[in-house]
């Protein structure tokens, strides 16, 4: 018998207001071509005071409930990816389940910056497949409006808020091209910390900080990192690139998409591309994107998808699933 973990549902929620390229030159010495020419980015969504990195997420995560058809109370498990929590603590995983009425269970938030939520997936896959919970939601969630230098025009016009969440639920069966996730492979390397990062914290500064970037540098480890978590994963499970049905990358840029894709021979075609009207969500990209491409009809049952991130840290990953 295999054990599997399945994504039975996804929902998304994204803040009230939307900030184009035009809007944002107003606020900071830059130009809609510009942005565009270098990162594929037309608009994002920037949370109100009304709106935190817990209420995206309880949204998200009540359509993603709402699109696998059960109640909150069955939910035995959230991982919640984010690197700009509500709190210093408790974890948001807990206001998620509290907003959801669905206490009891095991909740707790991964901190793995952009590659957030393919840390979170991982943990929880393992968490289901060795039978510690049952049902499972894996969100990944941010605000990143809130630690931007709006003065940096290097970084603020890059990222945006928003929130995507899956219903992850262990299936058991006898057939090997059963539904769920076939391979996982995360990695971190922590001698890069000083190319992304934040410059204060709890522990240090005792204040929240704010995001710092060396752009450059970090576009090439990422098409390097990315690429090869991608091969890894792909020799790992006996799949090859052409197989793919999907790819559902993070959204930091679009050249980094397109570089990525040209390095694996994978046509553009099969990738999902949201970085226009998101920019980079940091832990929510990659279910913001999933969560589109399902409601829009792209992704199917049955297909075969690659998720890839990679962030802060560094940290990177990428997970092989059957929809
Ligand atoms: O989520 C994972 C982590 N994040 C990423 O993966 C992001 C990775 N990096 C990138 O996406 C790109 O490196 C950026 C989009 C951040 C920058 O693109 P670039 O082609 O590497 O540009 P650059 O940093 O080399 O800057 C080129 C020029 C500079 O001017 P000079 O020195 O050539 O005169 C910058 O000052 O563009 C200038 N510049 C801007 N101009 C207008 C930088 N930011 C802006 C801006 N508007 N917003």
């Amino acid at each position: 018998m295999i054990r599997r973990s399945v994504i039975t549902g996804t929902g998304s929620a994204l803040p009230k207001r939307r900030l184009d390229n035009a809007e944002l030159a107003k606020m900071v010495d830059t130009s809609d071509e510009w942005i565009v020419a270098r990162t594929g980015i037309l608009s994002r969504y920037i949370a109100g005071p009304d709106e935190t990195t817990s209420t995206l997420a309880t949204a998200a995560a009540r359509e993603a409930i709402a699109a696998a058809g059960i109640e909150a109370s069955s939910i035995d498990l959230i991982v919640l990816g984010t690197t700009t929590p509500d709190q210093t603590f408790p974890a948001t995983a807990t206001t998620v389940q509290a907003n959801l009425g669905c206490n009891g269970g095991i909740a707790f938030d991964v901190a793995a910056v952009c590659s957030g939520f393919l840390y979170a997936l991982g943990v929880a896959d393992s968490m289901l497949r060795s039978g510690m919970a049952q049902r499972a939601l894996v969100i990944g969630a941010e605000t990143m409006s809130r630690i931007l230098d709006w003065e940096d025009r290097g970084t603020c016009v890059l990222f945006g808020d928003g929130a995507g969440a899956i219903v992850l639920e262990a299936q058991e069966s006898d057939d090997p091209a059963a539904r769920g996730i076939l391979a996982t492979r995360l990695h971190a390397d922590g001698a890069h910390n000083e190319m992304l990062f934040v410059d204060g914290g709890p522990s240090t500064t005792g204040t929240v900080g704010k995001l710092r970037m060396r752009g450059k540098e970090v576009f090439k480890h990422a098409v390097t990192n990315l690429s090869d978590v991608l091969r890894e994963v792909l020799e790992l499970s006996g799949v090859s690139a052409s197989e793919l049905d999907w790819v559902v990358p993070h959204q930091a840029n679009a050249r980094i998409l397109d570089a990525t894709a040209r390095k694996l021979g994978l046509p553009m075609e099969k990738v999902i591309v949201t970085v226009d009207r998101h920019a980079n969500t940091s832990a929510a990209s990659v279910p913001l994107a999933l969560d589109a491409a399902v409601r829009d009809g792209r992704i199917k049952p049955g297909q075969l998808v690659m998720l890839e991130a990679m962030g802060g840290g560094f940290t990177w990953g990428a997970s092989l699933l059957r929809m």
